[in-house]
């Protein structure tokens, strides 16, 4: 699988003790999956989640979903551990917690080996501050906002409209298309059962920027596949922009107009991208589907 091209709009938590969960994200709709030892699992379960998660990754069966391994940080009693048994499980990506700087990657970097993806939790003030430098590590690929440990550390409140976030949110944003290529993902939306105000939020990441958003239920799946998807207007305006942008060219033009619009270079670009995009998320549901059938 091509990590780049791949859609990243839902990206699942899963609990790497939950064995029911594990089993049902098998046949989930969602475009990657984060198996959790972090904040998911209780203390007194992490050395049992090691194993079980161990076991799942083995048994395999999760299709074209990106595998992430979220471990416990390297300043915990756990953190070692589960790099030791599952940096070598077969997943696609590790997923770091509690980074603060371009050091804190060196140090898992110099553990597991130049070959398997990082990505980083930014859910500290200090990982937000040393983005840029996080974001450029030759390592990382991925950026995830954890915006429940942001809120705590911050200080800030809670808000629908996310107003004490949107530095931080954005400054990830900005670092992830600094470094070009980087995936960056908005956090979770703790109230699962409420799917309007999902969807509300996963338009505000999209709107930022963002890739996709993490998510901590099944339910939250298709609502965040369709927000980070485009539409069919976008993508047929993307079409008619390419071909009105061809055929001004051969009239010798250096740009076309679309319903009013200008069309030059670099929204062909975008259009382009647009429809990368689309082609990609059709070939993960005919995955889904066929799996399902
Ligand atoms: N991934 C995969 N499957 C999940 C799931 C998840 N994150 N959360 C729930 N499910 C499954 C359940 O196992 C259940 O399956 P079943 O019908 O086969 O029994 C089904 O979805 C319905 O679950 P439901 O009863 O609605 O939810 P719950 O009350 O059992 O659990 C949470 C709610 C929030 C505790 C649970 O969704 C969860 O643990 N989410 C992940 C939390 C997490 O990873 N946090 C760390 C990052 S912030
Ligand atoms: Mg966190």
């Amino acid at each position: 699988m091509d990590l780049q091209t791949h859609p990243y709009r839902s990206v699942l938590y899963i609990p790497g003790s939950k064995e029911r969960a594990l089993d049902k994200a098998r046949s989930l709709p969602c475009d990657a999956i984060i198996f959790d030892l972090e904040d998911a699992v209780a203390p007194d379960a992490k050395a049992e989640a090691r194993a079980t998660l161990a076991q799942a990754l083995s048994d395999g069966g999760y299709g074209k979903r990106v595998k992430i391994i979220r471990t416990n940080a390297l300043t915990t009693e756990w953190g070692f551990e589960d790099v030791r048994v599952l940096s070598k499980a077969g997943a696609d990506v590790i997923l770091q917690p509690k980074v603060n700087t371009y050091a804190d990657v060196d140090n898992l970097s110099d553990l597991i080996g130049p070959d398997l993806p990082i990505w980083t939790m930014m859910e500290t003030p200090a990982s937000v501050f040393n983005a840029r430098e996080i974001a450029a590590h030759r390592q990382v690929t991925g950026l995830v906002a954890g915006t429940n440990d942001l809120t705590k550390e911050l200080g800030c409140r809670y808000r629908a409209d996310r107003m004490p976030l949107l530095a931080s949110l954005q400054m990830i944003v900005m670092a992830a298309r600094a470094a070009r290529g980087v995936v960056a993902l908005d956090g979770v939306y703790n109230r699962f059962r409420d799917g309007e105000g999902l969807k509300h939020e996963c338009e505000h990441g999209r709107d930022l920027g963002f890739d996709g958003k993490t998510l901590i239920h099944p339910a939250q799946i298709e609502i965040a596949n369709t927000a980070f998807a485009p539409t069919q207007y976008e993508i047929d305006l993307a079409k008619r922009q390419i071909a009105a942008f061809e055929e001004s060219q051969k009239q010798g033009q250096g740009v076309a107009v679309v319903d009013g619009q200008i069309v030059e270079n670099l929204h062909v670009v975008a259009a382009q991208r647009t429809i990368a995009k689309a082609k990609s998320i059709a070939e993960m549901a005919e995955l889904v589907e066929e799996e399902n059938a």
